[in-house]
């Protein structure tokens, strides 16, 4: 296919970055995510398997992808996926490829997945206390959380993330634990603020911790913070602390980075979405099952991109009395809303 300028968006934003969800399964049930009994999932037989996947990543890269994260869901839950990476590493323009897990499987998939070629992992971690997980994530497998985190170090990964969402409730009393445990571990922390995406059905303001106050309460037992340049896309910011420790904050709810995103998502069944809190996506598989050519779903591609005005997190700052996005009902009835079903 000849190459042509790629397209931006409503508000000149490159499609740069695409998260793909490759299960919406998970095996952890963490308050901010999964606190429900019960959950609806995607038909299997709508799940995109990895041609397709590939297909469409090949077509994402010659719109102007250059990122691809992996997500679930559990990515890791996805049968063979070290297979998935390879082909993705395979595919033109792709010039890096991460993933985002929970780190239960890690120990076993961390050195597979290095050989396939995934450049970064980020973990989730939220406590370093077994008996806090099992409370808020409903797992007793806190160790192979940390197992799955050493592995990942000796499977050679060097950009490792570990993201912390923090809770006032939950873990705001862990803030300097998990410092040192990065520094322990040569991984970098980050502490998420608490987001009001779909399925944080008991998300509350009251709970939220913002980076400022993050920034003041670490400032009070650490010292001096000081902010690092960097990319601008980024969701996290960068600081260092005196010692030279390294840790990011990522301030979705009180500080949105809407005008600089280019990131997308694709759930597992194929829907396209330009917002993490968008309510309706684009349905790609349905153009793959029916046979259409790559000039057509590049062209599909293109024309929603250069039509997304979407700036979710900015207008959730502007709402007055902001509760839970959506209620449990509405979710049960499309679950695609769900952050484990669009990516987190
Ligand atoms: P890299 O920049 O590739 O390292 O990834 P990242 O920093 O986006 O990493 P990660 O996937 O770990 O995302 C970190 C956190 O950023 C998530 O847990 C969300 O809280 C937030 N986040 C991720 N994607 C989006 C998004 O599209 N919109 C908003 N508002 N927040 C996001
Ligand atoms: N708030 C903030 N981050 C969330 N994630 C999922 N739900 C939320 C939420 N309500 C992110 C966390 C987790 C990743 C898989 O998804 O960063 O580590
Ligand atoms: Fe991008 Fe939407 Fe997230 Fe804003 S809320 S950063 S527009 S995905």
């Amino acid at each position: 296919m000849t190459s042509v300028a790629h397209p931006r968006d409503r508000y000149d934003r490159p499609v740069g970055s695409l998260r793909l969800s490759v299960t919406d399964r998970c095996n952890m049930r963490c308050r901010y995510c999964m606190p429900e009994e019960s959950y609806v999932w995607l038909p299997r037989a709508s799940l995109l398997s990895f041609e397709e996947l590939e297909r469409l990543v090949r077509l994402f890269a010659i719109s102007g992808v250059e990122k691809v994260r992996l997500t679930g869901g559990e990515p890791l839950l996805r049968h063979d996926l070290p297979n998935l990476v390879s082909r993705l590493r395979r595919v033109p323009g792709i010039r890096d490829l991460a993933l985002t897990t929970n780190g239960i499987l890690l120990d076993r998939w961390a050195e597979p997945l290095r050989n396939a070629g995934l450049d970064r992992l980020t973990i989730s971690l939220d406590t370093l206390r077994p008996e806090r997980l099992r409370e808020f994530a409903r797992t007793d497998r806190h160790p192979d959380v940390l197992r799955g985190i050493a592995a990942a170090r000796h499977a050679g990964f060097t950009t490792i993330k570990v993201n912390a969402v923090i809770i006032r409730d939950y873990n705001l009393d862990e803030l300097g634990d998990l410092l040192a445990f990065g520094r322990s571990e040569g991984v970098e922390v980050r502490f998420i603020e608490y987001m009001d995406v779909g399925g944080a059905t008991r998300w509350s303001m009251d709970q939220v911790v913002s980076k400022q106050e993050l920034l003041e309460l670490i400032g009070r037992t650490h010292g001096p913070t000081t902010l690092l340049a960097g990319d601008p896309r980024a969701p996290a910011e960068r600081f260092t602390l005196v010692d030279g420790t390294r840790f990011g904050i990522v301030a979705s709810t009180t500080a949105p980075f809407c005008g600089q995103c280019d990131r997308s998502r694709l759930t597992a069944d194929g829907t396209w979405f330009l917002c993490l809190y968008a309510e309706a996506g684009v349905d790609l598989r349905e153009s793959l099952r029916r046979g259409a050519s790559d000039a057509e779903i590049c062209d599909q591609i293109r024309q929603t991109w250069e039509g997304r005005t979407d700036r979710g997190a900015e207008a959730r700052l502007g709402q007055s009395e902001r509760g839970a996005l959506y209620p449990v009902e509405a979710l049960r009835a499309d679950p695609r809303r769900e952050m484990h079903t669009r990516g987190g």
